[in-house]
């Protein structure tokens, strides 16, 4: 089975890159790994280039792509919308569209964002979006032009929340580094949603291959979060881990009292339930899962 992975120098692209299975539906796996500057083994696809990502899907012919890389700079969007559009809606719709005409199928990444977070209950599968700011607003065109251009049943939109691991730009590991330098720091306690570790979501991406998963699924780790709750754990468990020798003092903060370019939701949770059986995995809390990445930091 041949798959292209895109964003694999990302978060998730690397969980994808070191967790590999040696066979996907009794067939031994050949990746083909890309990412923007590509070297050492990897492919270089600039995925503002809807052209290049045709060409590519043309050129290998994937049973499978799997699209990991996305612009997902939340407020830097704000202020380059058409490049995050480029990137968020136009490679998926190239892919999508080469992809319908070679026979292959796509797993295109997309977010809790693409939500507006005024129902104060987890968002379904089936649920209509409504996104607030730019990242969401790509992502969520994203959705619909791969959704327009491949048949259902070649598609799987598989969304997730709070991504974090132990490499790449991260919550966990900027709240490690403020921790460390800082006395006190404030801590947005309004905005609730769940934190997601990339080797479970990695998990759920081969599942979905394994599984031939289509349409739109949710995965996050299992339990409910702010962001405070998040640091609290961080700052817990970090300490226990001898990563921190004292940490910070912190302190809940509003949404009001630490204005950002790009609204976020304030209640984005994923129902999951219908996903993971579809899956076949079990949840996982996140906390438990936070001492495994934390473990791993500090190995
Ligand atoms: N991070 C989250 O909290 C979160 C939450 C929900 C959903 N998601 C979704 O989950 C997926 C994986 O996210 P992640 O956390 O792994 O993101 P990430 O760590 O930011 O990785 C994204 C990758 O895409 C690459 N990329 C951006 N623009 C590109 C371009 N024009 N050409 C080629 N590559 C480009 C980036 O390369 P550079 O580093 O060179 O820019 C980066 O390696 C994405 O679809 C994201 O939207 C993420």
């Amino acid at each position: 089975m041949k798959v292209i992975l895109t964003g694999s120098a990302g978060q998730l692209g690397l969980a994808l890159r070191s967790s590999v299975p040696d066979l996907i539906a009794s067939e031994p796996v050949e990746l083909v790994p890309t990412s923007r500057n590509g070297g050492d083994g990897v492919l270089a696809l600039d995925l503002a280039d809807a052209a290049a990502c045709r060409d590519l899907v043309e050129q290998h012919r994937p049973d499978w792509l799997i699209n990991a890389g996305a612009y997902t700079a939340v407020d830097q969007s704000e202020s380059e919308p058409e490049l995050a559009r480029a990137v968020n809606a136009g490679a998926p719709s190239a892919f999508a569209e080469a992809l319908q005409a070679t026979g292959g199928r796509l797993l295109q990444l997309s977010t809790d964002f693409v939500f507006n977070g005024s129902q104060g209950a987890p968002y379904t599968t089936d649920q209509g979006v409504d996104p607030l700011g730019v990242y969401g607003s790509t992502k969520a065109a994203g959705e619909t032009a791969s959704a327009a251009a491949l048949s259902a049943e070649r598609l799987c939109i598989l969304r997730t929340s709070w991504v974090y691991g132990p490499v790449g730009h991260n919550f966990l590991l900027t709240m490690l580094r403020l921790m460390a330098q800082r006395e006190q720091l404030g801590v947005v306690a309004d905005q609730v949603g769940c934190p997601t570790a990339t080797s479970g979501l990695a998990c759920a991406c081969w599942a979905v291959l394994e599984h031939g998963v289509a349409g739109v699924q949710h995965w996050s780790d299992a339990g409910v979060a702010s962001w405070y709750d998040f640091a609290l754990a961080i700052a817990e468990i970090g300490q226990a881990a001898g990563l921190l020798e004292k940490p910070a003092r912190i302190n809940p903060i509003t949404t009001a009292d630490y204005p950002t370019p790009a609204e976020r939701p304030s209640y984005s949770l994923l129902d999951c339930t219908s996903s993971r059986a579809a899956l076949q995995l079990p949840p996982h809390h996140w906390r438990e899962a936070l001492g495994q990445v934390i473990a791993q930091v500090a190995a």
